[in-house]
């Protein structure tokens, strides 16, 4: 179970934001097709946003959970990257984007390029975390993406957890060794 704030809560829709943008040849990689790390910095941009409007000020990101590229981006796309608070903790969010691309002057069904998580921390203006709204899932969906939310901040948790539990175990020799010498 998480902790809620004692904010009022705020439905998923209030805060989903849209970004859009027609790729250039300034956004090529060696291969020709748009850079990775240019999709990323427009997730991180709508997602920012996102996580901004829901908690109603500044929010940093924190931890890029995952970034899937299905397909490849072209010189020439349309890409949509639309992102939703799926999440809620008492100061961190995490945000859902997906990101569809079409061609820039063809009236073709998009397609899906690319999925990506974040998470957000609010901070207020000395940087220190600070409380943010519950979201409030509306649909099916919203509720699907909050469940599967909860299930990746159990893993990204137990991961930091086991992380930091094995780099105790193997700093105790070493802090034995020192201890020893120092006689
Ligand atoms: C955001 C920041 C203020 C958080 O500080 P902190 O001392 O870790 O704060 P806390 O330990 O109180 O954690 C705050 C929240 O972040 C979450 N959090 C911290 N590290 C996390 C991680 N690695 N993964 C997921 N969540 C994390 C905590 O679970 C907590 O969430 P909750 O309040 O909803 O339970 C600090 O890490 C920071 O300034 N980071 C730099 C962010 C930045 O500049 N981003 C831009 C990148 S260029």
């Amino acid at each position: 179970m998480h902790p809620v704030s004692e904010l009022p809560g705020k439905p998923t829709s209030a805060a989903a934001t849209t970004l859009s943008q027609i790729m250039t040849a300034s956004e090529t990689n060696l291969y020709g097709t748009v850079h990775g790390g240019v999709i990323m910095k427009f997730v991180d941009d709508v997602a920012a946003a996102c996580a901004g409007r829901h908690s109603g000020g500044t929010a940093l990101t924190v931890f890029m959970d995952e970034m899937l590229f299905l397909v490849p981006v072209r010189v020439g796309d349309l890409v949509h990257a639309s992102a939703q608070v799926n999440w809620t903790g008492r100061t961190s969010m995490e945000v859902g984007v997906r990101v569809v691309a079409e061609r820039w002057n063809e009236s073709v069904p998009s397609t899906h390029v690319a999925t990506a998580y974040l998470v957000f921390v609010a901070v207020d203006s000395d940087g220190k975390p600070r409380p943010v709204p519950e979201v409030l899932p509306e649909s099916a969906i919203d509720r699907r993406r909050q469940a599967e939310a909860e299930i990746r901040r159990e893993h990204r948790l137990a991961r930091r957890a086991a992380i930091r539990r094995s780099r105790e175990v193997e700093a105790e020799p070493e802090r034995a060794t020192d201890a020893a010498s120092r006689g």
